[in-house]
């Protein structure tokens, strides 16, 4: 029988499921993997230890970033994949439901990766493995206006890797801009910080895009504190780093985006000299203007490094899921 122990890494649905251990444990076993990934042996040690596996991308929501870094990361540990990126070309289009087209996923594969544009449908998937023989895993990567939990996991390690000569993440002030009500990743991100200590969020957003009540009630129920603005040149001397998110117009119900002057909660190289020198911008990608180009070029501009840690942080929830992490972080190749 192919049943595997239930454990609490298994399905990863949402941020709140994962506590500072966890946290910790994934950033560490990610420096752990860029490290073995440097060599040539490195890379081959790592393409052996999933060899066995096989994953299924069901990815029918648009993804650039997400999709080739799960795909990059099942290549970098041996991991064959199967994909779906157009629900046109599987069943569904027969009238097969998406749970029963799930299903068949799981009668093929060892994990099941899935971006849709239906709310809840990661969740509902994963109740409905628990109660089959064949229990697979299933990993969220973003189910309609639901949270990505795996972008929220990246977004900590570049924090915590940018912030490690200055303590790491607890006792920084984060700031949070642009369209905040409907942006997935921000709102992941706001789950996680209540396992930071001393952690202050701000949230930059025009008024018809600001954080939602439920995030503000979760960080007052969990003493992280935070406050609203519009002013973002009077909040970036206070700021250790800004993570910037783009309008998301399409989940506009008539063009209502459009029709309002977004100037204010725009980043460009003005705004430099106005940071700490030790400061992060951040951004999930992908973006539009609401970070010049120009700023790529300053050191603090972190986010392309975060696309690329993307890769390597799943790298390391495969490998925890799958539960070898033990064998990089003891790996002979670390001694
Ligand atoms: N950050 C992110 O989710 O990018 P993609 O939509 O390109 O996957």
């Amino acid at each position: 029988m192919d049943r595997q122990p239930k454990s609490e890494f298994f399905h990863i649905l949402k941020t709140q499921q994962f506590d500072r251990i966890i946290l910790d444990d994934l950033c560490e076993l990610t420096t752990a993997i860029r490290r073995f990934a440097k060599t040539k042996e490195g890379l081959l040690y790592l393409r052996g230890l999933l060899a066995h596996k096989r994953a299924m991308l069901y990815f029918t929501q648009p993804s650039t970033r997400t999709f080739l870094s799960f795909n990059n990361a099942c290549q970098i540990l041996g991991i064959q994949t199967s994909e779906i990126r157009d629900s046109s070309t599987s069943s569904e289009v027969k009238g097969e439901s998406l749970l029963d087209s799930l299903r068949t996923f799981s009668s093929y594969v060892d994990v099941v990766v899935m971006r849709t544009k239906e709310e809840g449908l990661a969740e509902n998937a994963a109740a409905l493995f628990d109660t089959i023989q064949r229990r697979v895993p299933i990993i969220n990567a973003g189910s309609g206006k639901d949270q990505p939990p795996t972008q929220a996991l990246l977004d900590i390690y570049t924090l915590e890797r940018s912030f490690k000569e200055s303590g790491g993440i607890d006792g920084k002030t984060i700031a949070m801009m642009g369209d905040l009500k409907r942006g997935r990743t921000v709102r992941s991100l706001c789950y996680l910080m209540k396992n930071y200590r001393k952690v202050k969020l701000i949230f930059i957003a025009p008024d018809r895009f600001r954080m939602e009540e439920d995030i503000k009630l979760h960080l007052q129920h969990h003493g992280v504190e935070y406050l609203e603005s519009s002013d973002l040149k009077a909040m970036l001397p206070q700021i250790d780093a800004i993570y910037i998110t783009r309008i998301q117009d399409e989940h506009d119900q008539a063009g209502e985006s459009k029709l309002l002057d977004l100037s204010a909660f725009k980043f460009g190289t003005e705004h430099l000299r106005l940071m700490k020198p030790g400061g992060v911008i951040m951004h999930p990608l992908p973006r539009r203007d609401e970070i010049h180009p120009d700023v790529d070029l300053d050191p603090r501009a972190k986010y392309w490094r975060q696309e690329r840690n993307g890769m390597w942080m799943r790298v390391a929830i495969l490998l925890k899921l799958f539960k070898v992490d033990h064998l990089v972080m003891h790996g002979h190749l670390l001694d």
